[in-house]
């Protein structure tokens, strides 16, 4: 038997620990014998020390075998193919990118997260959505996905419960933005999910967890090392967190513009990543065709209005009521004008994902309940040209207190200057 106080002060210490050693903690924790200040000490200890890749892959095994797993593919006779972010501020991707592929006749089943420090979630930003319900038995999750082509749940009780219990613990002891705990989370879901395939959007910039191209790069091949390991298909789309993804903030303003996009309504900016996300998804799936054709097939998809069709059908699966007009709504919206004329040379995401939070959209304690209704909407974006007074963002707030803090910590994150800024594209890298 481990004592949870040796692996701490041994990880402390710089040592390495068994696959073995691991596996007792990770199972221990799960099974509620160790509890939550052991693992948060021990995670500080790894964000300091690190894992190597045979303690992460340790790691991620025992994530897994603290549940049960799926094998969608076998249970669909089908090849299946997953996605996931990294998480962002303003990322309702997988909401947009799970009708398209699936209207272009590949199956989805999703399991996602909450949110996690200043970036949301989508199980989070899915309940915004009247009566839909995250949480379906795997029996059910597979008949979904078997009859309407597309399923996003929580993790169900049995599966990764581990990562379900250590998730909330990180994010509220300071211990999200390390790659080994990051890329086992992740790869622990997608590989227990039973994916053949999974395309892996990494966020880089002030918004997300990797700050820079090369610390995303070092979290891309770690996870692409785990899937070779567990002989899955992985491709990791390196893409810009340094402003927003999209408009909207918040999570029913983010369903709002996810059903928009699927309409082919979407900005700009975010349209191309979910085309991008759809294009890797649908050539890595068992359609044979290659990412110029599944991006056809993706807009196609949006065209011809079947996108739309099964994002519908996928809501009304769930319980919930698709309308947008259904989604609730803050009780005051105010403008956020700009003060001066110029180029917008910088919105900071990370000051607009914790305007959010201070908003109520995000948590700030595992306990912490959320309202979906509030949130920003990002009129303009970085590169934009603005006249003094244009209207630079929405705040969707609770009271006009609470608007008007909101719109001071909003323009906080806004940089106006002279010139225009130096574009830096959404998709940076693919890596696989
Ligand atoms: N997303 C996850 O699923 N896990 C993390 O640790 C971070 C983002």
């Amino acid at each position: 038997m481990i004592r949870p106080a040796d692996l701490i002060e041994r990880k402390r210490n710089g040592e390495v620990h068994s696959p073995d050693e691991l596996s007792e903690l990770i199972l221990g924790y799960a099974r509620g014998e160790i509890p939550d200040y052991q693992l948060a000490a021990w995670c500080m200890a790894v964000y300091f020390r690190g894992l190597n890749g045979a303690e992460t892959y340790a790691l991620t095994d025992a994530m897994i075998r603290s549940g049960t797993t799926l094998d969608l593919g076998a249970a669909l006779g089908r090849r299946v193919v997953d996605k996931h972010s990294t998480g962002g501020v303003g990322d309702k991707t997988s909401i947009a990118v799970g009708p398209i592929v699936a209207a272009c006749g590949v199956p989805v089943g999703k399991m996602s997260g909450r949110g996690l420090g200043h970036t949301g979630g989508t199980l989070d930003k899915l309940e915004s959505i009247p009566g839909l319900n995250v949480e379906l038995s795997n029996d059910a999750f597979v008949a979904q996905v078997r009859d309407v082509g597309l399923a996003i749940v929580g993790q169900t009780g049995d599966l990764v419960p581990a990562d379900k219990q250590l998730y909330g613990l990180r994010d509220v002891t300071a211990t999200v933005d390390i790659v080994p705990l990051i890329a086992s989370s992740i790869m622990s879901k997608k590989i227990a999910g039973g994916a053949d395939a999974i395309v892996l959007d990494v966020k880089v910039g002030d918004g997300a967890f990797m700050k820079t191209l090369d610390d995303a790069r070092v979290l891309a091949e770690t996870m692409l090392e785990l899937g070779r390991r567990a002989e899955r298909d992985v491709v990791c789309l390196l893409t810009d967190m340094e402003q927003p993804l999209g408009a909207a903030v918040g999570n029913a303003l983010e369903i709002a513009e996810a059903r928009r996009t699927v309409c082919g309504e979407g900005p700009a900016d975010f349209t191309e990543l979910v085309l991008d996300a759809c294009a890797h998804m649908l050539a890595l799936s068992d359609l044979g065709v290659d990412v110029e054709e599944g991006r056809v097939r993706a807009e196609a998809a949006i065209a011809d209005g079947s996108a739309l069709r099964l994002y519908e059908r996928w809501i009304r699966a769930q319980g919930g009521d698709p309308d947008e007009e259904a989604l609730p709504r803050a009780p005051v919206v105010k403008e956020l004008r700009a003060p001066v004329a110029g180029y917008v040379t910088r919105l900071g995401a990370i000051g607009v994902g914790q305007a959010a939070l201070e908003l109520g959209a995000g948590r700030r304690t595992k306990a912490d309940s959320i309202d979906h209704s509030v949130g920003i909407v990002c009129r303009a974006k970085r590169g934009d040209l603005v006249a003094e007074g244009d209207v630079l963002a929405e705040i969707h707030a609770r009271s006009e207190h609470e608007a008007r803090l909101g719109c001071a910590y909003v323009l906080s994150a806004y940089e106006i200057g002279d010139a225009p800024a130096r574009d830096r594209p959404l998709l940076l890298d693919v890596v696989s």
